[in-house]
């Protein structure tokens, strides 16, 4: 059963696709847990050179994607979701968006279908923003070429949180900003060997004492976040 869809609008439909073509998105996909439907928003284009894009009204640098390719496109999605659809939603990767959280990946793993829009050049014509309302999420202080690895960031998080995706032996429960509820980073981890260029695993790990074993990485897992991430602390 397919949990949740990502329609994902864009320019580079490959960049989407080849990326999630490895390692744990790929399981889930070929196991129908989820589901990468790319749009070409190009597709979408009424003239014969197939623009999609075209200078600002009142001038300035750079190039302004057009509203009626990407409504065309958003209805295009929105008309062929089953009614039952009520748990989707409607991304838009910007800069200008509320910084990406773990929580917020949380919160999308549950809906049903995720639209996700992916900005190219100067930005899109506001129209857009105005006429589809949709959330805008950045992933960090930074400006990108485009929306595309943003979108595959957010579907990277979020796809790993749906039920099934993650395998038990890979739990998402213990970790990082995850429900540990802690909020703090995680311990150090080793496998083998016990010895590498002269450095040893800590003797407690090898000593079969969980309980010991659980004090020491409770341990160890707040002096690194007081080290490295006091404000996670505050
Ligand atoms: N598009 C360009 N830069 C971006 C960012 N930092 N986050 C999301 N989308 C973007």
């Amino acid at each position: 059963m397919i949990r949740l869809t990502f329609h994902v609008l864009t320019l580079f439909p490959e960049m989407i696709q080849q990326a999630c073509e490895h390692s744990i998105l790929k399981r889930a996909i070929s196991a129908d847990i989820i589901q990468i439907s790319c749009i070409n928003i190009r597709d979408f284009a009424t003239n014969k050179h197939r623009q999609v894009d075209d200078e600002p009204y009142g001038g300035g640098a750079g190039m302004v994607m057009q509203v009626a390719p990407i409504y065309d496109a958003f209805t295009s999605v929105t008309a062929s979701l089953s009614s039952l659809s009520t748990e989707k939603h409607f991304v838009y990767l910007s800069p200008q968006g509320a910084t990406f959280t773990q929580q917020k990946a949380a919160e999308l793993s549950a809906k049903q279908d995720i639209i996700l829009l992916c900005g190219h050049y100067e930005g899109v014509d506001q129209r857009v923003l105005d006429l589809l309302s949709p959330e805008e999420i950045s992933i960090g202080d930074y400006v990108l070429t485009g929306g595309e690895l943003a979108a595959l960031v957010l579907i990277d998080a979020v796809a790993r949180l749906v039920p099934g995706v993650v395998g038990k032996n890979e739990s998402t429960a213990n970790e990082t900003f995850s429900n540990n509820l802690s909020g703090m980073l995680e311990y150090p981890q080793y496998t083998r060997p016990q010895e590498f260029r002269g450095l040893q695993v800590p003797p407690i790990l090898l000593s079969g004492h969980h309980k010991n074993i659980e004090i020491w990485r409770k341990q160890q897992s707040e002096t690194i976040t007081a080290q490295k991430r006091p404000d996670l602390l505050i």
